[in-house]
């Protein structure tokens, strides 16, 4: 890494330390127990850059736009506040610099950061851990002999990396489907194939697209799967993957054609290297949709509340002419973030959380002697409304089996606040703010899967199921494949913080 890089993601690191740093799910180092319930997050004691804030407001005459003075950074940037242009992400995609002199909505932000195809996280440093071998877990004695094995299989997977591509920075990550496969590919695809012969057999092929596919693990295992199982059904199986990441499109492809059944595959598979927010073919035929630990990563806007009004403020960052991030609310909310609370609000089967609190104690709050003028943030999926879109205007026959977390740990401040991490020499490292250094921090974060499920029933019309990731896996999995010689069993243990969202 370049050093005026390094002293950048450094002076971040300093001044947004999160409040511990216990590695969060995803990058979790091997050896560490994967439950939500271990993670005694410790944030009532974390003083985020947001509550550090001094009173000091002010508010721009005509766009409703506020920015704060922080008080690690108190510069005065009013008038940058006037004359500086709201960007989005899409507006940065050509460009190789990191913005300057901007304001971008805080979704736009997270967008640039994770997916600028120059500068974006998913552009260079993210790699998928892949065990090789798969574990042989009959053999393994229990849980804790499970990570040991692990985590040298994570150290010997990265120092091979580091003998041709030494990277400080490697954000790497590791996903049920690599840790439990062939395993976790078989799950699912006797899922697809048995909801397939149920209902659209034989008048329909088998569709199957993935979106964000990883190494390509979960394809190769549901076609090695179909094609060992049901030989009729394979011959009729078609596996598309839509996939934002050049490199990892590629890695898909390398794999496919490494594999030991290659050539009875290739003919099965498309690779197409696309956002799915670039999406615009329209697909006619019944298909399932596989969306497994991919929705974390699309962006939220950040709403507060007013606490005497009750009124909505969308939250977005100004960065000045030294690449320093100011955060700013805005009184007047964008179309996409209206929508959503719009949908929300209709939507809702149930009453869904606020950060304003239960509507009982507001009164009592308000009335209290020094109370906040306003909430801390709200994070709300308007990517994943806009991935609903599509799902209903270019893939009407869809079926959705999408998988994620349901609560993380270590998340900044906020309601469905985001894990915000970067990795360096081999450590991760949370840190309490979304506005760092672009590029080099994943950006994640829990799905409300009650709010979503309603959401996504509204947009497209469809019924749905949601059921704990382990529910899933005791209904569909050979659950004896992952059992340790104790009887201790990490396709159920682990992940115990994940859902599944299915259309049926
Ligand atoms: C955490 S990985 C999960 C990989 C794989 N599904 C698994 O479980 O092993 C997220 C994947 O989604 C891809 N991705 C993220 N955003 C995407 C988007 N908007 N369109 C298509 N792919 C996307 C990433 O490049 C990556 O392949």
């Amino acid at each position: 890494m370049d050093s005026p890089v390094l002293n950048q993601l450094f002076r971040q690191l300093f001044r947004h330390p999160a409040c511990q740093s216990l590695p969060s799910i995803r990058s979790l180092p091997p050896g560490r127990p994967q439950s939500i319930r271990q993670s005694a997050t410790s944030r009532s004691q974390c003083r985020s850059f947001l509550t550090r804030r001094t009173p000091g407001k002010r508010k721009s005459a005509d766009d409703g736009m506020m920015w704060n003075r922080r008080g690690d950074y108190p510069k005065d940037i009013s008038e940058e506040f006037k004359t500086y242009p709201l960007v989005t992400a899409k507006d940065l995609r050509h460009r190789r610099e990191r913005p300057r002199q901007v304001k971008m909505m805080t979704r736009e932000f997270i967008d640039d950061s994770l997916y600028n195809p120059h500068y974006g996280y998913f552009s260079k440093h993210a790699t998928i851990f892949s065990p090789g071998e798969p574990f042989d877990f009959n053999n393994i004695s229990d849980g804790p002999a499970f990570h040991r094995l692990l985590g040298e299989r994570y150290t010997e997977f990265e120092d091979r990396l580091d003998e041709t591509q030494p990277d400080e920075a490697r954000q790497l990550w590791h996903t049920p489907t690599e840790l439990f496969r062939p395993y976790y590919g078989e799950t699912i695809a006797r899922y697809l194939v048995s909801n397939y012969k149920l209902t659209l057999y034989p008048y329909h092929d088998l569709i199957i697209y993935e979106m964000g596919a990883g190494n390509g693990t979960m394809m190769l295992n549901i076609l090695d799967f179909i094609r060992d199982t049901d030989h009729e059904v394979y011959q009729r199986t078609k596996f598309k993957i839509i996939e934002i990441s050049p490199s990892l499109a590629s890695l898909q492809m390398k794999n496919l054609r490494d594999s030991l059944n290659a050539g009875g595959h290739i003919n099965h598979v498309e690779i197409i290297n696309r956002s799915i927010f670039d999406w615009n073919t329209y697909v006619h035929s019944p298909c399932f949709f596989l969306a497994l630990e991919v929705i974390d990563n699309f962006s939220h806007d950040a709403i507060r509340y007013d606490y005497k009004t009750e009124l909505p403020q969308q939250g977005g960052v100004l960065i000045d002419a030294d690449g320093e991030f100011h955060e700013f609310y805005s009184t007047r909310l964008d179309p996409l973030a209206s929508r959503f609370l719009r949908v929300r609000q209709a939507a809702a089967q149930r009453p869904f959380p606020s950060p304003l609190g239960p509507k009982l104690l507001r009164g009592l709050r308000n009335a209290a002697p020094f109370h906040p003028e306003v909430t801390l943030p709200e994070y709300i999926p308007t990517r994943l409304m806009q991935f609903f879109d599509i799902l209903d205007s270019y893939f009407p026959g869809h079926r959705l089996i999408a998988s994620d977390f349901n609560k993380l740990p270590d998340a900044v401040p906020g309601l469905n606040a985001p894990v915000v991490q970067t990795r360096y020499k081999r450590r991760t490292v949370p840190v309490s703010t979304p506005f760092v250094h672009q590029g080099y921090f994943d950006i994640f974060f829990p799905t409300d899967f009650n709010v979503v499920e309603d959401i996504y029933r509204a947009i497209t019309g469809k019924l749905t199921q949601v059921m704990s990731h382990e529910d899933f896996m005791r209904r569909w999995a050979y659950i004896e494949d992952t059992e340790t010689r104790n009887g201790e069993n990490p396709l159920l243990t682990w992940y115990k913080n994940a859902s599944m969202l299915m259309t049926v």
